[in-house]
């Protein structure tokens, strides 16, 4: 079949050309956008008077057919024409004649797929967002169950101070909100329509690029028609907030994988959510998070890719731009199918409050509130540090704890040391005196969940 460029030509291309040239086979799923762009298009070159009204009357219904046909399975997808965009301009041609033919008028495929490209994403982003505060109220949900459920936090992975499972989520929540505003910033950024930059240089007819974004729902239009049909940044910019985000549930993941482990066992989660061995009948293996983990390089490979492509591409258009599909496509289907399991995993763990509670009495995570102890009794902190350090190391010794180490042998470390030390370094007390805003006691743990709680309402009701 001909090709809609083949006025130039005298012979066909290579079919290996043809197949290393098609990107129908991954940008079909542009379709929608496409066809949007182009009703948007037709209906302001019929307003501008660049085609006649009768064809845009043509043009409209014949879209929407084939947008009906695409969907229903019935549409042929060929790769002789190369891309969504060529494919749905000569089916349109075939139904509609000229009309179709005058559609392309004041277009280029470089603006088109540009367009098509940032309406996609900017939808893309909307549906992670809506994962992502579903996630978010998971994580508040599982703090708010586990306020006092006092666990240690771990410095180089060591005992290090006490924290409660609600404090770790509300941790992760933080970074997660994170995320959210970030592909906020990102769908802001790329909500201008490039549409009318032409193949690079605009148009000498009287088009009106400010009418066809806002029937399309963008805020602007962008500045620069060269930079419009060059510009990547917005799916980089994406690529760069999501490959964040992996990175934050990788690293959830990995607590995740480690708090199953017989080690800790301070969770268990669900057999809907686990995996089972083919031959040591014991395990119950936390796939869920580890894939979330693995798939994260992936997120970060998409991106280094598309940075790569676009590295050293001069102006304007450059057909290694194709390349950029596949990638954010692979990336945004990876996380989209992350995000939804692992909230899941998280919702129907069991936690195991016992186990963390008996590794928090073990680690001499309170040896801070020991030394903290001494100072309220007026002792520089660096002396009280390193009286408890001997304390510690007693303890270590002779198999005790702070806890269990009796009044008397305090005292031959420091006379300040009182009864009311027990009191002072339990494990209650710890908790309930780290107060200040950030930190693990229930209050103002809970207060922490209420912060996030607004944030997604906010969300919500705009
Ligand atoms: N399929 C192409 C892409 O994805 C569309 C743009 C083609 N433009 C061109 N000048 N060949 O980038």
């Amino acid at each position: 079949m001909a090709k809609l460029w083949s006025g130039r030509f005298d012979g066909d291309t290579d079919a290996l050309v043809d197949e290393l040239n098609a990107s129908i086979g991954f940008d079909k799923r542009l379709y929608k956008e496409d066809i949007a762009g182009s009703i948007a298009h037709a209906k302001m070159l019929a307003e501008r008077e660049i085609i006649p009204q009768s064809d845009l009357e043509l043009i409209i219904p014949a879209l929407l057919a084939i947008c009906g046909d695409i969907e229903s399975g019935a549409f042929e997808f060929r790769q002789s024409d190369e891309d969504i965009h060529m494919a749905i301009e000569a089916e349109l041609t075939r139904r509609v004649g000229n009309a179709g033919k005058r559609l392309h008028t004041a277009r280029s495929r470089n603006d088109q797929v540009a367009l098509d490209f940032r309406l996609y994403l900017k939808n893309e982003i909307g549906a992670i967002l809506g994962q992502l505060c579903r996630l978010l109220d998971t994580l508040c949900t599982v703090a708010q169950d586990n306020l006092d459920a006092v666990m240690p936090a771990y410095t180089h992975l060591q005992r290090a101070q006490p924290s409660t499972l609600a404090h770790y989520m509300m941790a992760y929540a933080n970074m997660l909100r994170r995320d959210v505003t970030r592909l906020e910033d990102c769908r802001e950024r790329m909500d201008l329509s490039p549409l009318g930059s032409g193949a690079l240089a605009g148009t000498t007819y009287p088009i009106d690029r400010e009418a066809t974004a806002r029937e399309l729902g963008f805020e602007g239009v962008t500045e620069n028609s060269l930079d419009g049909v060059s510009d990547r940044d917005y799916a980089i910019e994406l690529l760069a907030a999501l490959s964040i985000l992996m990175t934050h549930l990788s690293r959830f993941s990995e607590e995740i994988i480690l708090w199953c482990s017989w080690e800790f066992k301070f969770i268990e989660l669900s057999d809907r959510y686990s995996t089972g061995s083919s031959i040591m009948p014991q395990k119950k293996n936390p796939d869920v998070a580890e894939l979330v983990r693995g798939k994260t390089g992936r997120v970060y490979g998409s991106l280094f890719a598309l940075l790569t492509v676009m590295k050293a591409l001069p102006l304007a258009y450059n057909k290694d731009m194709q390349e950029d599909k596949e990638q954010v496509f692979d990336a945004i289907d990876t996380v989209k199918k992350c995000l939804p399991v692992f909230g899941a995993m998280l919702a129907t763990m069991t936690v195991r409050r016992d186990n963390m509670r008996r590794a928090a009495a073990e680690g001499f995570i309170n040896a801070t509130d020991c030394a903290d102890y001494l100072v309220k009794k007026g002792l520089p902190f660096r002396d009280a540090y390193t009286i408890t350090g001997g304390l510690v190391s007693l303890c270590a010794a002779e198999n005790l704890t702070l806890e269990t180490l009796e009044l008397a042998r305090y005292r031959e470390k420091s006379e300040l040391f009182a009864a009311d030390v027990y009191d002072a370094i339990s494990l209650e007390t710890c908790l309930s005196e780290r107060r200040t805003p950030g930190g693990p006691a229930p209050a103002e743990v809970a207060r922490q969940i209420e912060s996030v709680r607004e944030f997604l309402e906010a969300r919500q009701s705009s």
